[in-house]
């Protein structure tokens, strides 16, 4: 039984939970999977850390990044998030963080918030949020379980993908290719349905907008005037960068999330595992006029490789890889659409530069592009998970650790970009 457990104030559920036992679900439901609970209007997941264990239960989200903990699976008798693979034991305690290396400890902030108790009796599980007079849950012949309240929200402002301050920006709304000449494409973009033609070199929108441009393989669309700066691609001038686009995805997650999913190193041991880069490498952050750029080396064994992240707001990121001795780099361009509240289309665009002194042939970029859209089909299998409205803009809505650097650059970018009164009075 956990005790002293105080209430977390990250999330929005921050009201105190109401004391008393709760009947979650069936002792015989309960397996090694996490099953979504409710208990006093609180949303939990519950589970067995073996088969045939007691039971454990934990909050719904993930404190680091708001993952639904209805995702996660047991490693070794540990609850383990999907996202980075942080690992929390049958009291909620963090006992794991990869990215701080095989020498780091977790900070006790990372600790999750407990239910008070949680007990089996009579072939039910019930649950205890806060410290109640009863030690043991009541001897009940019909116990109804309360119905799995919605996840709980960030306490603070989220950057979704129909926020205001988005209609001052350039969006891309489609590859250059999509639009034929004489012809047109219809799309969506914060949340209404445009009309895209091309006459020749001239291109327009219906309903009309501020701006239509061309740049990088893509149509952009401004729909107010715009106050963000341009991403630099000096790939698109580099005569030994090949240049190949991945066929574009859609989520159902925000862009904010998933420019973060892009940007984010420290999901990669786990999402994507190799064998040489075991953990994600902490990184050097310089703010920018509209974004930021990080910058970070991998503890690979192989070759030496340096990453060159450059963020500008809202939704454009630029990944560089260069391989130090051999002089090969790979590029690679997320540029994001919010259409909907809940629909973001993804444009993915490799640049592939040779070792010195040698060329790629067809076959090495195609294995590039498949692999390239191998990385991207898992991040977006987790992004559809998230169960996000928006980036959180608020810092104590979730929780940082130093591989974070580069995301809470993202979140500070974001905050100014979104907080601008200019943007804001459109
Ligand atoms: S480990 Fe859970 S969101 Fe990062
Ligand atoms: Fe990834």
């Amino acid at each position: 039984m956990a005790s002293s457990w105080t209430v977390s104030s990250r999330t929005g559920t921050s009201a105190r939970p109401a004391t008393g036992w709760y009947p979650v679900a069936r002792s015989a439901q309960v397996g090694t999977t996490p099953l979504p609970v409710g208990a006093g209007g609180q949303a939990y997941v519950v589970l067995r850390l073996r088969p045939g264990a007691e039971v454990t239960a934990l909050p719904a989200r993930c404190p680091h990044r708001l993952v639904p903990l209805a995702h996660a699976t047991v490693v070794d008798g540990r609850v383990q998030c999907p996202y980075h693979g942080w690992q929390y034991g049958s009291e909620g305690r963090c006992v794991e963080i990869p990215s701080l290396g095989p020498a780091g400890t977790p900070p006790p902030r990372a600790d999750l918030t407990a239910p008070w108790a949680v007990e089996e009796r009579d072939g039910w599980v019930w649950l205890a949020p806060e410290r109640t007079a009863t030690l043991r849950p009541p001897r009940s012949g019909h116990p109804v379980p309360e119905p799995v309240p919605p996840l709980p929200t960030p306490a603070g402002p989220v950057l979704g993908n129909l926020d205001p301050s988005l209609e001052h920006a350039w969006h891309p709304v489609a590859l250059s290719g999509e639009l034929h000449e004489g012809g047109y494409v219809q799309i969506r973009l914060l949340g209404r349905t445009w009309t895209v033609h091309r006459h020749g070199s001239t291109l327009d929108a219906d309903p009309p907008a501020w701006g239509v441009v061309e740049r990088h393989g893509l149509v952009w669309i401004a729909p107010a005037e715009p106050r963000d700066t341009p991403l630099p691609v000096p790939e698109t001038t580099d005569p030994r960068a090949v240049r190949a686009w991945l066929p574009p995805a859609r989520s159902s997650a925000p862009a904010g999330p998933l420019t973060d999913l892009f940007l984010d190193a420290a999901h990669v041991p786990v999402l994507h595992p190799t064998a040489d880069a075991p953990y994600a490498p902490v990184a050097e952050v310089t703010p920018q006029a509209g974004g930021s750029t990080s910058v970070w080396e991998e503890p690979s064994a192989g070759t030496r490789r340096r990453t060159t992240a450059v963020h500008r707001a809202p939704f454009q990121l630029r990944r560089r890889t260069d391989e130090l001795e051999t002089g090969a780099a790979r590029t690679t361009l997320f540029l994001l659409q919010p259409e909907d509240e809940d629909s973001t289309r993804v444009y993915t665009c490799l640049f592939l530069t040779p070792p010195a002194g040698t060329t790629l042939d067809a076959e090495e970029v195609a294995a590039a592009v498949a692999g390239a859209g191998a990385a991207l089909t898992g991040d977006l299998e987790l992004a559809a998970g998230l169960a996000s409205s928006g980036l959180p803009l608020l810092p104590r809505d979730e929780l940082h650790v130093p591989a974070d650097a580069p995301g809470v650059a993202l979140r500070r970018t974001l905050a100014d970009f979104a907080a601008d009164p200019l943007r804001r009075s459109a």
